[in-house]
């Protein structure tokens, strides 16, 4: 097969910088796909951590001119990629996360920082960086979906152009007036460009443009095509169905490996299930609950925001903690949300076990030492905790939307009976059926040898990234241009 170059572009790439599920993906792909014989180099911001990791690195171009200030486009290798990077101090040199300033609100100019990754990745695409000629631009999320529109402005040859969407609810919607200064002719400023509702949208454009669009699982793929899951992109996505797939997510199987896992208290295999319990005693030491093998433990980790469904379990708190049941959350984000997590703490000392914050090997302690692990979301494009988890040993109780639909199969009693149940599923999403999927869970924790078939079943999935990355080496195929 023809080797194939590719330009993933994205506004954050793990170990390196992370908020969230993007960062693990544009992680973890690249290595994926170079079994495939796909070269991929990553685009990514200088925040002050990306350079501080960048090795190597060497000037590709100096931009004198670039939104703003003066600008180097900079090539290297940090966390095990190569990595192209905008070093821009004008954009990029700030504390913290890379959206948001430190009182919490988005930074100001958050449409000419991201403007600024797609100018200049649709510049890397037209060969300004010698030595590297993508034959596809893989734009991930709002943060690159100008991409498409900078290089529709140009008559030569030009990559192929995908755009990946994460979660739709991030649509990097900017007032119009700000189109001279991201560099966008008025001639873009239509329904078939960029134009949004009277606005710029950034992950409009992209999806208004690019040759083809895939987000992360395929029933998220059919969800956004509808007026409830679309938000306000269903009518764009349904007119261009016809390049609109799904590709459900991996995790990186040795950064997520129960056997070699240097967060754990104990390391094990599926052959080896007792030895959970030295990292569930661990985890019961570390949150502060009651050190007891016997109570089933509930592990969240988690974003705290409206589409994790959080606010489900505050609400069935008191059932899913009768007979003494435990519940240990990692979260960060939403301070209400945060708060109500802090009183359930004090309401049920020694039950309820938080930390708030960003916290690697404590999500790593959970995945091992929890008994089962709660993602109701309300949307979940693909969702990667309950991959961990499966690979873990920890059973996962999701509920039935997007992602998490695609990846766990219902313990009802025909899958325990042929083998295949992997976890549990509830839908609709609100409380009753919630409680009822976690009542179900309990009752079969009691039945250890089903229950550890569950485990083995989970632990015995393929969740890696080899299946993802063919499909998307076969998309990127397919949509180079000729
Ligand atoms: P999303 O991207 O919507 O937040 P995903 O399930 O796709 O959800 O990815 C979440 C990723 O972030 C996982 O790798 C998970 O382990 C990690 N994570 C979430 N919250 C925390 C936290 N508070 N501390 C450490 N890791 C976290
Ligand atoms: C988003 C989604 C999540 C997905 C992740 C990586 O953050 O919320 O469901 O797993 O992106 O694709």
């Amino acid at each position: 097969m023809k080797p194939l170059n590719v330009l993933s572009v994205a506004s954050e790439v793990f170990p390196i910088i992370k908020t969230g599920g993007l960062a693990d993906v544009a992680g973890a792909l690249p290595a994926a796909l170079a079994r495939e014989d796909v070269t991929v180099v990553t685009l990514v911001p200088g925040y002050p951590a990306v350079l501080k990791a960048l090795q190597r690195s060497e000037v590709v171009h100096h931009y004198p001119s670039f939104f703003g200030g003066t600008a180097n486009l900079l090539s290297g290798r940090a966390g095990g990629l190569d990595l192209f990077v905008i070093d821009a101090a004008h954009l990029f040199e700030r504390p913290g996360s890379p959206y948001l300033a430190p009182n919490g609100k988005d930074w100001p100019d958050n449409a000419r920082r991201f403007a600024a990754l797609s100018r200049a990745a649709a510049d890397i695409g037209q060969g300004l960086a010698p030595g590297f000629m993508p034959d596809i631009i893989h734009a991930h999320d709002w943060q690159a979906g100008l991409v498409p529109a900078y290089l529709s402005l140009t008559d030569s040859p030009r990559p192929g152009t995908i755009i990946t969407i994460h979660n739709i609810a991030f649509q990097g919607i900017f007032p119009a007036d700000l189109l001279f200064e991201l560099g966008l002719p008025a001639s873009t400023f239509t329904v078939d460009g960029v134009e949004y509702y009277g606005q710029i949208g950034f992950l409009k454009a992209g999806l208004q443009l690019a040759d083809h669009i895939t987000t992360v699982s395929p029933t998220y793929a059919k969800e956004i095509q509808t007026p409830e899951g679309g938000m306000g992109l269903d009518g764009l996505l349904r007119a261009r169905s016809h390049v609109v797939s799904g590709i459900l997510n991996g995790i990186d199987d040795k950064a997520w490996d129960p056997a070699t896992d240097a967060h754990l208290a104990r390391t094990y295999s599926r052959d080896h299930l007792e030895v959970r319990a030295v990292n569930k005693a661990a985890l019961q030491k570390r949150l502060g609950l009651k050190q007891d093998p016997e109570s089933m433990l509930f592990g969240v980790v988690s974003r705290l925001s409206e589409q994790k469904g959080l606010d489900l379990v505050l609400g069935s708190l008191a059932r899913l903690l009768a007979d003494g049941a435990q519940l240990a959350l990692l979260g960060a984000g939403d301070k209400t949300l945060e708060d109500s997590f802090k009183t359930a703490g004090i309401v049920y000392p020694g039950q309820v076990g938080c930390f708030f914050g960003y916290d690697e090997a404590l999500a790593h302690l959970i995945q091992g030492g929890s008994d089962a692990l709660l993602v109701p979301s309300r949307f979940e494009p693909c969702g990667l905790t309950q991959l961990c988890a499966m690979r873990y040993g920890s059973v996962p109780i999701v509920s039935r939307v997007g992602g998490l639909a695609d990846t766990i199969i219902d313990a009802n009693e025909m899958a325990i009976a042929i083998g295949a149940a992997t976890g549990f599923q509830f839908g609709p999403v609100a409380l009753s059926p919630a409680i009822d999927a976690f009542e179900r869970a309990k009752a079969l924790w009691r039945d250890r040898s089903t229950w550890q078939r569950l485990q083995t079943n989970g632990m015995s999935a393929d969740v890696s990234w080899r299946r993802p990355a063919k499909q998307y080496a076969g998309l990127y195929r397919s949509c180079r241009p000729t």
